[in-house]
């Protein structure tokens, strides 16, 4: 249940929220995820970082250059976590397990994964070591960035550490291989009750579970059973259910009628309906992202580590810079998140000096020195 301290932390934080700007609400308010470290004597927050892969790096250095001109009280403690084996087993470093877990806050560059062999994918490890429990991917329209869509405003809670993602698969015979979608009632009662709080504290009245239980009775079955007992505890908030597949449908013919609510879903269809949702407001190179849990939380990019453009300076650092705002706001430094995110939608808006994915012929430098500009004025 809720404690008091969390509970006022995260009513102040949606209070400062609306007041301050109530159309990009990025805080992550949640009962079981509080922001618990305290400034050290240097009056700054210390928070891990995990640079990545490809483009990790690049766009990571984009934000630590951002901060130090907005002067955020903030210090990074940067880990590497390359996998290494430690009982016949693919872990996380353990220093790297230590910050997290002393931080209780992350910034996260892309990890790559190897395709059909090697190592199990890096994201998922982190999931489940920090028992990060809910995905919240928001997908918002930047005004004056032509695309589309104008007026996409979405906010999507994935379950975050099972379903489809469960990494249960084996060969039964020759030819024929079996992959588990795993559902409990734990996390899916843990994820639905998250979005509920979610949606009351950023003022958004229905939450929609998106679902296949037509097809898949039993998981899905459950997983809305679960969402529904929930429910009862929101009067308040309107809560139904639809379809992935007519989901899909009506957002891509009109995103509108989705700004008043949050979308709660099982992992796999909340891995595609947020990249669908990114691919409306212009892509990934936009879209944030914030892995909420009991111990920690760590925010990332929804994209990967781009190989395709690594080290060449073309990276847009966008989706990890609003993540680390979503990030700033989870820990109430909301006023910081403000001005940056200002200084960075307005430079997108003006279309000026913006990266190749958003249709510009800028480098990463030359974005970021733009958004450091606007922030001195
Ligand atoms: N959370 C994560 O760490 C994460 C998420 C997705 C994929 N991955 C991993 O990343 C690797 C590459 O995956 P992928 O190629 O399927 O997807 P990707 O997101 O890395 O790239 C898809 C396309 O989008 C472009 N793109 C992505 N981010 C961009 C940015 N910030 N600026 C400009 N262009 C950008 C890429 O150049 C590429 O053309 C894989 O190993 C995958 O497992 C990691």
């Amino acid at each position: 249940m809720l404690s008091s301290r969390t509970l006022s932390g995260v009513a102040q934080g949606a209070l400062r929220n609306a007041k301050v700007q109530p159309f990009r609400c990025y805080a992550s308010a949640s009962p079981t995820a509080a922001f618990a470290s305290k400034k050290g004597s240097n009056g700054k927050y210390t928070v891990t970082l995990i640079p990545g892969d490809g483009i990790g790096p690049e766009i990571s250095q984009s934000v630590k250059d951002i901060y130090t001109a907005a002067n955020v009280p903030i210090q990074w403690e940067e880990v590497d976590v390359t996998p290494v084996l430690k009982g016949g087993k693919t872990v996380i470093p353990e220093p790297a397990i230590h910050s997290v877990k002393k931080n209780t806050v992350a910034l996260k560059g892309p990890l790559a994964t190897p395709i059909g062999k090697g190592h199990v994918s890096l994201n998922l490890t982190l999931r489940r070591t920090f028992n990060l429990f809910a995905n919240v991917r928001p997908c918002v329209s930047i005004k004056g960035f032509k695309t589309p869509y104008d007026d996409v405003n979405t906010v999507l809670i994935r379950e975050n550490t099972e379903g489809e993602y469960s990494g249960i698969e084996h060969e039964v015979v020759d030819g024929v291989v079996q992959s588990i979608k795993l559902i409990t009632w734990e996390a899916s009662e843990r994820v639905a009750r998250y979005a509920f709080h979610y949606a009351q504290s950023q003022g958004r009245r229905r939450v929609t579970a998106v679902h296949k239980a037509n097809i898949m009775k039993m998981s899905d079955g459950m997983f809305l059973s679960a969402c529904r007992q929930v429910s009862k505890e929101f009067p308040q908030i309107t809560y139904d259910e639809d379809l992935l597949d007519r989901v899909c449908l009506q957002i891509t013919q009109n995103p509108r009628p989705y700004s008043d609510r949050v979308m709660v879903m099982p992992n796999l269809y909340g891995d595609i309906l947020s990249d669908m949702c990114a691919g409306l407001i212009g892509g990934l190179g936009l879209t944030p992202s914030g892995n909420i849990g009991r111990d920690a939380s760590i925010f990332e990019a929804v994209h990967g580590s781009a190989p395709d453009i690594a080290g060449k300076g073309l990276a847009n650092p966008t989706a990890l810079l609003l993540s680390s705002m979503m990030m700033l706001r989870h820990m109430g430094l909301d006023d910081y998140a403000v001005k940056i995110e200002s200084a960075a939608l307005s430079t997108i808006a003006e279309g000026k000096t913006i990266t190749g994915d958003l249709g510009g012929k800028s480098s990463t430098k030359e974005f970021t020195s733009t958004i450091i500009e606007k922030l001195s004025k």
